[in-house]
C-alpha cells in the first residue's frame, strides 16, 4: 500500500504539468484580435514602403533602406498566419475585406503570400549590396505582389 499514493501524486504532478503545457502552448487571439492585428500590420507596410519609395525619390542609396527593406520582409513572412479559418467576412464581429476565396483558394494565397515574401527578400539582399537600380527594379516587384494579392483576395474600395 505505499507506493499507492505516490502512484497518485506522480499521476496528478503529470496532470497539472500537462494542463499547463496545454494552457501555455497556445495564448491565442480572438478573430476580432487577428483582424485588428493584420489590418494595422498591412497599414504600417504601406507606410514602410512608401517611406522607402520616398527615400530613393529623393536620390538615398539603397542600403540607407535595409532596415525598412527587412522590416517589411519579416512581416511579409507573417502574413499568412494572420489569417486563420473563421476571420473572413460575417464570420465575425470585426469588418474586414478579406474574401472568403482566401479559405476557399488557400494554396493560391499561401502562394501571393510566398511570392511577396520572396520579392521582399531580394529586396534586403539588393539594399544590402548597395544596387540602387536594383533595388528601384525590386521596389516595383514588390508592389505588384501586393497588388496581384490584393486583386484576387482583398474587396476592392467601394467608389465614394
Ligand atoms: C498575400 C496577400 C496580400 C499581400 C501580399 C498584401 N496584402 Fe494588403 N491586404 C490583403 C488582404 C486580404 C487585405 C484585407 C484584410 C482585412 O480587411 O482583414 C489587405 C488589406 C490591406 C490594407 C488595408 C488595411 C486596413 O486597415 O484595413 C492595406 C493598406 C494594404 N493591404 C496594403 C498592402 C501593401 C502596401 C502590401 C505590399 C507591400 C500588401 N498590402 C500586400 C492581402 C495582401
Amino acid at each position: 500500500m505505499y507506493a499507492m499514493p505516490r502512484l497518485h501524486l506522480a499521476l496528478a504532478a503529470a496532470c497539472l504539468v500537462a494542463a499547463a503545457g496545454v494552457a501555455g502552448a497556445r495564448p491565442g487571439l480572438s478573430a476580432e484580435q487577428f483582424i485588428a492585428a493584420r489590418q494595422a500590420s498591412l497599414d504600417m507596410s504601406a507606410v514602410t514602403i512608401g517611406g522607402i519609395k520616398s527615400a530613393i525619390k529623393g536620390g538615398q542609396e539603397a542600403k540607407t533602406q535595409a532596415y525598412p527593406a527587412t522590416a517589411l520582409a519579416k512581416w511579409a513572412r507573417v502574413l499568412p498566419t494572420l489569417f486563420p479559418a473563421g476571420t473572413g467576412q460575417g464570420q465575425t464581429r470585426a469588418p474586414t475585406h478579406a474574401l472568403a476565396r482566401i479559405w476557399t483558394d488557400r494554396a493560391g494565397f499561401d502562394k501571393a503570400a510566398a511570392d511577396y515574401a520572396a520579392a521582399t527578400g531580394r529586396l534586403v539582399d539588393l539594399a544590402k549590396a548597395n544596387d540602387t537600380a536594383g533595388f528601384q527594379a525590386g521596389l516595383a516587384e514588390v508592389s505588384q505582389a501586393c497588388i496581384a494579392c490584393h486583386r484576387a483576395y482583398k474587396e476592392a474600395p467601394r467608389p465614394e
